[in-house]
C-alpha cells in the first residue's frame, strides 16, 4: 500500500484550538472505525511532540517518519506503519518522528514553507480516507494540516471555554479556504468527552444545536474512563476488554462522516445549513457594521446568553486579531456579565487603558438573553437611536 493506485484520497483534518480535548484519541479510533467499514485508511499524526499510543505499544513501527522523509533520509513506504485490527481489517499510520528540539523547529519551518501539502499528497496515494491528526492552536503545522485537506472537522467538548474557542477555529478554516486552499470544506463539529449525566452540557448542546443545527455531528464521543485506562496501559481502545460499546461509537461516527463525504444528499443538507447560517451571518454583519459606522464604534460583538459570539464587526479578518480580541472580550465579559445578571443595570462601560472603553450591554429578545460588546474611544457620547438599533439587530437574530 502507499504506492499510486486508482483511488483518489479524501483528506480530513481533525483539529481544534485547544489541546487535551481528545483529538488524537478521536482520530485514532476513527481510523479504526473507518477501516472496519472497509475503507483504506491512513492516519497521519502531525503533532511534533506526540507519541501516539500505538508508537509505544506496536512493535515493528517504523523508527522513521515525516522528518526523515523531508530530509531525504527515508522513503514514503519505509515510514508507513501498518496497524492490524484483526485478520481482516487494519490501517496505516505515519508520525513526524521528531526527537530533538531542532527537528521540531525543522518540521515547523517546513510547514511554514508550505512543504506539508505535497508531503501529505505523496503519502496519501493509494488510500481512500486520510486523517490528519493536527496539533492544537493556530501554529504553522495546524495551518498546514488545513492547507492539505479537503475537509476540516473541528473537535470540541461541550464545555463553555472550549466551545468559545470554536469560532476562532472556524475563522481559521475560512481564512485558509480563502487564502490558501480553495478545496477545503467545513465538515462539522465533533463533540468529544460528552458527559451524558451533565445537565449543563445538555443545556449548552441543545441551545447551540437549536441555533446552529447540523453543524454538530449526531454521534458524540462519551466521556468515559475506559479511554484513560487504555491510555494508562498504552493500548488502543479496541484492545481493551469490555469496550466493544465504545469502539462501536467510532464505527457509528465513521459512517456519519462517510455520509457527509460521499453521500450527496447528506453533504448538500450540511452545505445548505452552513450557507444559510453564513448568509444570515453576513446579513447580520452588514447590519452590525452599519450601526458601528453610524455611531462611531470601532468594533463590536453580539453574543448569545451563554457568551458565544454570534456576529462581529471589524475585529480583524485575520485569525490573529480575533485571537487578540477574543480573550479580552471573553474575560471582561465573564466579569461584567456576572454584574449584569444581578439585574440592577443593563449596561456597563469598562475602561481599557487611557484611550478606549468597552461597552457591555444586555438585551432580551423572545425570552433569550443576548450581550452586545463594543470597543469605543474614550469620551464617546451615547447618541439617541443607538439602543434602538442594537435592539432591532438582536430581534433579527
Ligand atoms: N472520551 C473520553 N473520555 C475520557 N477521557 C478521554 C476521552 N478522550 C480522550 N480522553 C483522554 O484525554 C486526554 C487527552 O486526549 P488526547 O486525545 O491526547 O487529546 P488532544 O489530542 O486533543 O490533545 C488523554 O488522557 C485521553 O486518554
Ligand atoms: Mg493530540
Amino acid at each position: 500500500m502507499g504506492e499510486s493506485g486508482p483511488l483518489s484520497p479524501t483528506i480530513l483534518t481533525i483539529g481544534s484550538l485547544k489541546g487535551g480535548i481528545g483529538k488524537s484519541t478521536l482520530a485514532l479510533n476513527l481510523a479504526q472505525g473507518l477501516s472496519r467499514l472497509g475503507k483504506k485508511v491512513l492516519l497521519i499524526d502531525l503533532n511534533p511532540s506526540s507519541r501516539h499510543t500505538l508508537d509505544r505499544s506496536d512493535k515493528g513501527g517504523s523508527p522513521q517518519g515525516m522528518v526523515q522523509l523531508l530530509k531525504g533520509m527515508a522513503t514514503p513506504s519505509s515510514i508507513l506503519c501498518h496497524v492490524t485490527l484483526d485478520d481482516e481489517y487494519g490501517f496505516h499510520m505515519v508520525s513526524t518522528r521528531v526527537s530533538t528540539p531542532n527537528e521540531a523547529l525543522f518540521f515547523e519551518k517546513q510547514a511554514m514553507d508550505h512543504k506539508v501539502p505535497p508531503l501529505v499528497e505523496q503519502l496519501s496515494r493509494g488510500f481512500e480516507v486520510v486523517l490528519l491528526d493536527a496539533p492544537s492552536g493556530l501554529g504553522s503545522v495546524a495551518k498546514a494540516a488545513l492547507e492539505s485537506s479537503h475537509w476540516a472537522f473541528a473537535v470540541s467538548t461541550c464545555e463553555a471555554e472550549t466551545l468559545r474557542a470554536l469560532p476562532l477555529y472556524t475563522t481559521l478554516i475560512s481564512w485558509i479556504r480563502v487564502h490558501r486552499n480553495r478545496l477545503l470544506n467545513f465538515g462539522g463539529v465533533l463533540i468529544q468527552k460528552f458527559d451524558n449525566h451533565s445537565k449543563i452540557q445538555d443545556t449548552i448542546c441543545t441551545s447551540l444545536t437549536k441555533r446552529l443545527g447540523t453543524i454538530f455531528l449526531n454521534t458524540k464521543v462519551p466521556l468515559d474512563q475506559r479511554f484513560e485506562v487504555a491510555a494508562l496501559r498504552s493500548i488502543p481502545l479496541w484492545r481493551l476488554p469490555r469496550a466493544e460499546d465504545l469502539v462501536g461509537v467510532f464505527e457509528e461516527l465513521a459512517q456519519e462522516i462517510l455520509d457527509i463525504l460521499f453521500n450527496k444528499e447528506a453533504r448538500d443538507a450540511l452545505s445548505q445549513q452552513i450557507d444559510h447560517i453564513s448568509g444570515h451571518t453576513q446579513w447580520l454583519e452588514s447590519q452590525l457594521g452599519a450601526i458601528c459606522r453610524e455611531y462611531g464604534l470601532e468594533c463590536a460583538i453580539v453574543s448569545d446568553g451563554l457568551g458565544f459570539p454570534i456576529v462581529h464587526y471589524n475585529i480583524g479578518e485575520g485569525a490573529e486579531l480575533f485571537a487578540a480580541f477574543g480573550p479580552l472580550a471573553g474575560d471582561t465579559m465573564g466579569r461584567a456579565v456576572d454584574m449584569l445578571d444581578l439585574g440592577q443595570v443593563d449596561q456597563m462601560v469598562l475602561g481599557i487603558g487611557d484611550l478606549k472603553v468597552l461597552l457591555v450591554k444586555r438585551l432580551e429578545s423572545e425570552k433569550e438573553n443576548y450581550y452586545f460588546l463594543a470597543l469605543l474611544p474614550k469620551g464617546f457620547e451615547w447618541r439617541q437611536g443607538l439602543s434602538a438599533s442594537i435592539s432591532r439587530l438582536v430581534d433579527g437574530l
